[in-house]
């Protein structure tokens, strides 16, 4: 069973407003990273880039006046086509196992004219069994099919629409499903807060069907909203800035997008929260950090970059410029080697990608000594030092987030945190993407040596290679999860640590024979008697290359890729089983982006309620 079968599901709409251009996808991929690492499975509904709508008809139009309504839905239906299937790259450039699905494979059909067609039907259970094969869906919006296969379109803000008729549908079919319409305002308000001569308008917490139809500018199509009333459905409407936290337990109102359903509208006292942007402080360039300054520099409404700390700039100048991203003015500005004047730049956050132990654990005690939050993709340097960093941050209010230290954007720290407490017997993952990636080509033939070289070359190794190969990496990350898992006090007694080195030929025979493969597998057992004795839990680990039977859900993790698999006490040994890509620039780029977005949230919650440490 994997984890995402019973996940909630989140249903996430784009619009146009916020799908502007292809520049735009970046930002869409970290708003639905962050619902997928809060263990919801995320459909989401992609409306056309831009103006593509508006430019299509204008190019339909300018070859007949009266274009025919059945070709001009095939033509129109091509910008969502487009626009989703994109997404659904991007999201897999970032390491999400996502899948693109149109409304042929979930059954959508719509009745009446191509070009302002309702909703009649839809196979909820295409969709789960979709939710079976990747935890996040794509679903061009607007287009469904005609009882007689023609394409149909919804009309103008058509995929709001779509999202508001799956939602329905699979709240009613297959559970607890949230339902939100991201668009380029927090939620929805008395009048259009761009009509400045009215003053500023209040922000709705919460609206009543009737007042949304009665807003003005349509910023939910009213098709959509009636829709939404006859099935009963609640759904809501905010920014990207609105999510990612989970609605539970967030407790500052301002930040929740605002729900529309039955209940009586009402007006929040508080005006709309002003988001300062965060100021980061980047220390080091290298195939995670490039990553995560490419994305900080085109997330600038959130993020501020104050420095970029590299050992030598001459080097760092040279690449830039090799691949064509070298702005003097930029890396100027950005770019330092001098440690004092990093520090005595503005900041807010550090951000340690160097990796190692020093200089890296002087630098985050540095930053947390200043007040700053620190987040960090560095293992090696978690597993030894952690619990000691942690009290430091704790001690001066600091947060302190490392969600890249494990899994790249598989957030398998995350689901541990979420499984602890839930009687979970253990758990064996693959956690290294540098060996995977090379088993895989070792079992087709290639050298060790060719096998290690290409690992490096495409960003997946640690500095030192030998730390992947002898199985020290997979090691420090399960120790990270097994600490989320049984909390901090745990006691790691450390079986066989064997990597890849050194492996034997014959067990590529063996796995052959089998028709299984070979994975570098952690593992972590909760000892016998550890439950009926007092202390703190104890777990046995170890680290070694298996032969693994098909049927293992760890054997079908391929390249860089990694996963885990967590046993859960009580009957039948239900396992949950979570993948995606493990290495590499933008899943961990990914990954690290999430910590900070989620740094923003919580700066933003604070500076609601006052208490900000700035
Ligand atoms: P990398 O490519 O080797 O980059 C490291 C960067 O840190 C380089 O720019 C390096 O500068 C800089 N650096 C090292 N020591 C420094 C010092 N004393 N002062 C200033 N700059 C220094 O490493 P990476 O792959 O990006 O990994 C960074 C961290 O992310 C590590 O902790 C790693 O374990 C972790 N991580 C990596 C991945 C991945 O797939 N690569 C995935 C998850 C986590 P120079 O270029 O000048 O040497
Ligand atoms: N070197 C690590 C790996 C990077 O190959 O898994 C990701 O943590």
């Amino acid at each position: 069973m994997s984890s995402f079968q019973q996940d909630p599901i989140c249903v996430l709409k784009f619009g146009s407003s916020v799908l502007r251009s292809e520049a735009d996808l970046p930002a869409a991929v970290h708003s639905i990273y962050a619902e997928f690492r809060l263990g919801k499975r995320v459909l989401v509904v992609a409306s056309a880039l831009g103006s593509t709508t508006d430019d299509l008809l204008a190019q339909a139009q300018a070859i007949s006046p009266k274009p025919s309504p059945r070709e001009l839905a095939k033509l129109l239906a091509t910008g969502e086509s487009a626009s989703a299937a994109l997404l659904s790259l991007a999201l897999k450039r970032a390491g999400v196992r996502s899948r693109l699905i149109g409304p042929e494979e979930i059954g959508l059909v719509a009745e009446g004219g191509h070009l302002d067609a309702h909703p009649v039907a839809l196979d909820s259970e295409a969709i789960r069994r979709e939710f079976e094969l990747a935890p996040v869906l794509v679903l061009p919006g607007f287009i469904a099919r005609r009882p007689d296969g023609d394409l149909a379109l919804f009309g103008r803000g058509g995929s709001d629409l779509t999202a508001i008729f799956v939602a329905g549908k699979l709240q009613q079919e297959l559970g607890e499903t949230r339902c939100v319409l991201v668009k380029d305002v927090q939620g929805l308000f008395e009048w259009d807060p761009a009509r400045v001569t009215e003053g500023p308008p209040r922000r709705y917490a919460q609206c009543s069907y009737a007042d949304a139809l009665q807003l003005s500018g349509a910023v939910v199509q009213h098709k959509a909203i009636r829709l939404a009333r006859e099935s009963g459905l609640s759904f809501e409407v905010g920014s990207a800035s609105t999510l990612g936290s989970d609605p539970a337990t967030a407790d500052a109102e301002a930040l929740q997008p605002t729900r529309v359903g039955p209940a009586s509208s009402i007006l929040s006292a508080r005006s709309p929260i002003r988001y300062t942007r965060l100021r980061v402080g980047l220390a080091g360039h290298g195939t995670v950090g490039s990553g995560v300054l490419q994305h900080l520099l085109d997330s600038s409404d959130d993020f501020d970059v104050s420095g970029v700390l590299v050992r030598n700039l001459q080097k760092h100048r040279l690449l830039l410029e090799e691949s064509g991203d070298y702005d003097p003015e930029q890396f100027d500005r950005l770019f330092t080697d001098d440690v004092e004047q990093f520090f005595n730049r503005p900041l807010d956050v550090f951000v340690e990608l160097i990796g190692g132990e020093q200089p890296a654990s002087e630098w985050i005690e540095r930053a947390f000594d200043a007040g700053l939050d620190v987040v960090s993709a560095n293992k090696a340097l978690i597993a030894k030092h952690g619990k000691r960093l942690q009290t430091q941050a704790d001690g001066r209010r600091c947060l302190f987030h490392y969600s890249a230290a494990v899994g790249g954007s598989t957030p398998l720290l995350e689901a541990a945190k979420r499984l602890q407490g839930q009687g979970v017997r253990g758990f064996e993952g693959v956690l290294n993407g540098t060996t995977n990636f090379i088993l895989d080509a070792l079992a087709g033939g290639t050298s060790l040596q060719d096998a290690i070289r290409q690992a490096q070359e495409l960003g997946y190794a640690e500095a030192d290679p030998s730390l992947d190969l002898d199985g020290t990496d997979a090691r420090q990350k399960a120790e990270l999860i097994a600490r989320e898992l049984y909390g901090s006090e745990v006691l790691l007694r450390w079986g066989e640590q064997v990597g890849v080195a050194e492996i034997p030929h014959k067990l590529f025979g063996e796995a052959n024979a089998a028709q299984g493969v070979v994975r570098l597998v952690a593992s972590c057992y909760l000892e016998q008697d550890s439950e009926d004795q007092a202390g703190p839990p104890r777990v046995s680990l170890q680290v070694g290359p298996v032969v693994l039977p098909a049927s293992h859900p760890l054997s079908r993790i391929s390249g860089a890729g990694g996963g885990a698999v967590f046993d859960l006490g009580g009957p039948g040994w239900a396992r949950v089983f979570l993948e995606g890509e493990a290495a590499g620039r933008w899943p961990t780029a990914e990954a690290v982006l999430a910590d900070l977005f989620e740094l923003r949230r919580s700066a933003g919650c604070r500076g609601a309620q006052s208490s900000t440490k700035r």
